[in-house]
């Protein structure tokens, strides 16, 4: 479908793009179970970035999946295409020189693979967010567990789909033992480590 298509180079490149912020652009990829802790942690982590004078962009599942993502659902196909327009989306916003944050569950493999081939090898950081089943089902902050256990609820992950471990994440966070703002920090560390934050 794209033989008639030709790609334009532009002019002002990836690298003048990330020099000017101070940062090498990446992925944060947060992938976990649903209450988890992704999106509160990606949240607490853009802020920071942010007071920091850091470029970033959130994304998140709930609310991807108000727009763009409108017509997926939780199907194995329909998770496969949320996330693979996640990540050609990611890529042009890391093409564009921010900080990527996003926060889906992705609950498959080879499509976390998919995205981390995407880009760079240094500008995909997966972050998994292991906070114990039996954690996110007590905190159960939208009531779907209830619901999935009471079978109101099909293909929930955890309950009657499966969600697969990552097996090399960069970072790894236990929220059920670790607070956010240490949390945060850990990341933080992480990514300065990895000279993706530069000093001024
Ligand atoms: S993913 O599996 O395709 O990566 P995504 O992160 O976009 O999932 O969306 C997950 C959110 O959708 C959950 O936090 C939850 O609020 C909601 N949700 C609704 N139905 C399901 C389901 N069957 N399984 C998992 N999450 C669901």
């Amino acid at each position: 479908m794209t033989e008639n298509i030709v790609w334009h180079q532009s002019r002002v490149t990836k690298s003048a793009r990330s020099e000017q912020k101070r940062q090498q652009p990446c992925i944060l990829w947060f992938t976990g179970l649903s209450g988890s802790g992704k999106s509160t942690l990606a949240n607490a982590l853009e802020q920071k970035l942010f007071e920091l004078n850091h470029h970033t962009y959130l994304l998140d599942g709930d609310n991807v999946r108000h727009g763009l993502n409108k017509d997926l659902g939780f199907s194995n196909e329909d998770r496969v295409e949320n996330i693979r327009r996640i990540g050609e989306l990611s890529a042009l916003f890391v093409d564009s020189g921010l900080l990527v944050l996003a926060a889906f569950i992705s609950p498959f493999r080879a499509e976390r693979r998919m995205v981390r081939d995407l880009v760079q090898p240094n500008e995909f950081i997966e972050v998994h967010v292991a906070t114990p089943l039996t954690t996110c089902e007590q905190r159960d902050p939208k009531g779907l567990y209830r619901k999935a256990r009471a079978g109101e609820i099909r293909n929930f992950t955890g309950i009657d789909s499966d969600y697969e471990v990552p097996l090399n994440p960069e970072v790894v966070i236990d929220t059920s033992v670790m607070s956010v703002d240490a949390s945060v920090n850990k990341i933080i560390d992480y990514l300065r480590e990895r000279h993706v934050l530069k000093e001024s």
